[in-house]
C-alpha cells in the first residue's frame, strides 16, 4: 500500500501524531520536501541518519513555526538574527546561531550552533504546530542524490523507509534554504539557495562569501560533490562534442535554437526567469536522470539572484567537481 496521502487536515494531525511517536514523516515545504523527525528525540533523529545514509557529522535544521520556539533553541539571537528573522520568516532563509542543551547533539553534529528556519508552506507550518514539537528535517532525499520538490520524488528514494508522506504538491521555490551563520561578527552564506544573497544584505548589509575549501568546509553539508544525478552531467562552458551513439541531453535555461542533437531536452524556464528556472531545477534534473542517457549537459545561467544557488547545485552535481565516488 502507497504510504503517500494528500495533506488534508486530518492527515496532517495523523502525521503530527507519528511525529510525537518518534517515527519520520516526509512532508513539503515551499523549498523542497523535508524527511521530518521530533528535533527534542534523539531517538528518532538518528533514524533519519541511516534512511538518508546520511554521514553523522552533517548536522540538521531545525524547523519551527512560531519565533518563540527561538529562545528555547538558541542560547544567543543577535539584532542581525532578529532582522532577518523580520523580514524573510516564515520563509527559505536558515540561520545558524548558537545552540542551547535542549538540541540534542545528534541534530547538530556535536556542533555548538544549530540551524533553525520557519519554512511558509502552509503544511509544514500546520505540522509543526499540530505535533507541537520543532521538527529536524534535511531534504527528503538520499544522502548526495538530487532533491525532491514532489511527493513522487521522495517516494522513488526513500519511500519504504518512511511512515509517511505527505502530499503538498510542487515545491514553489524548488531549491533549498539560503544557509547563513551568524555564530561570528562577520555574516556568513554558508549555501545560497531560495532567497537571494542580494535580499539578504540589504537586511544586515555585507555578507561574506566564504573561500570553498573542500576538505574543512565551514557547513559540514557543503562537500563538493553533491545534489547529483546518477547520469554524468556536466556544465556547457564550451562546445559539445557529439559522439556517435551517445544518448545526450540537455538542461537549457530558455528554450535552445537547436535540439535535433539531443536525446531529450528540458527546458528550465521558458521565459528566461531565474525564479521560474529555480523552481523547475530538480523536476527536470530527476526527468533527465530517468531517461538512461549517457550524459547531461547543462547550460549556466547568470549568477545574479536565485542564478547562484542554480549554479551552485550544477557545479555540485557536475563530475568535473567530483573529487570521491560517493
Ligand atoms: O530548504 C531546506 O533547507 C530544506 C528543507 C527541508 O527545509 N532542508 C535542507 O536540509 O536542505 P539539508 O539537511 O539537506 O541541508 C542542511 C544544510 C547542510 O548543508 C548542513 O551542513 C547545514 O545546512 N547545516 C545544518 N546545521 C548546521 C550548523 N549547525 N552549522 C553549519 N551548517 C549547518
Ligand atoms: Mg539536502
Amino acid at each position: 500500500m502507497s504510504n503517500i496521502l494528500p495533506a488534508t487536515s486530518e492527515d496532517i494531525k495523523r502525521a503530527a501524531d507519528i511525529i510525537r511517536e518518534g517515527g519520520l514523516v516526509a512532508f513539503p515545504t515551499e523549498t523542497v520536501y523535508g524527511l521530518g523527525a521530533d528535533a527534542l528525540n534523539p531517538h528518532a533523529v538518528a533514524r533519519v541518519f541511516e534512511v538518508k545514509n546520511r554521514p553523522h557529522f552533517d548536522p540538521m535544521i531545525v524547523h519551527i513555526n512560531s519565533l518563540a520556539c527561538i529562545e528555547q533553541l538558541c542560547l544567543k539571537v543577535d539584532e542581525r538574527a532578529r532582522r532577518l528573522m523580520e523580514r524573510f520568516w516564515p520563509g527559505p532563509l536558515t540561520l545558524v546561531l548558537p545552540k542551547s542543551q535542549v538540541v540534542p547533539d545528534i541534530v547538530t553534529a556535536g556542533l555548538p550552533t544549530v540551524a533553525v528556519r520557519m519554512p511558509s508552506h502552509p503544511v509544514a507550518l500546520e505540522l509543526i504546530k499540530e505535533a507541537g514539537t520543532p521538527i529536524a528535517a534535511p531534504s527528503a532525499n538520499l544522502f548526495g542524490h538530487l532533491s525532491p520538490t514532489s511527493a513522487e520524488h521522495v517516494r522513488e528514494q526513500v519511500g519504504s523507509k518512511v511512515d509517511l508522506i505527505l502530499d503538498g504538491g510542487k515545491c514553489p521555490v524548488g531549491v533549498e534554504s539560503t544557509v547563513i551563520s551568524l555564530t561570528e561578527k562577520e555574516a556568513l552564506l554558508l549555501r545560497p539557495g531560495g532567497l537571494s544573497l542580494e535580499d539578504t544584505e540589504r537586511v544586515i548589509g555585507k555578507v561574506k562569501i566564504p573561500k570553498s575549501n573542500p576538505k574543512r568546509p565551514q557547513s559540514p553539508g557543503q562537500l563538493l560533490r553533491h545534489y547529483s544525478p546518477k547520469t554524468p552531467l556536466r556544465l556547457l562552458t564550451e562546445e559539445i562534442v557529439f559522439e556517435n551513439g551517445k544518448r545526450i541531453g540537455f538542461l537549457a535555461f530558455t528554450p535552445p535554437e537547436e535540439t535535433l542533437s539531443y536525446e531529450m531536452v528540458e527546458v528550465l524556464s521558458p521565459r528566461g526567469d531565474l525564479r521560474e528556472a529555480a523552481a523547475n531545477l530538480f523536476s527536470c534534473l530527476h526527468r533527465l536522470d530517468k531517461a538512461g542517457l549517457d550524459i547531461i549537459y547543462a547550460e549556466p545561467v547568470s549568477e545574479g539572484g536565485l542564478g547562484r544557488a542554480i549554479m551552485d547545485r550544477l557545479c555540485r552535481a557536475s563530475r568535473e567537481y567530483c573529487q570521491r565516488g560517493e
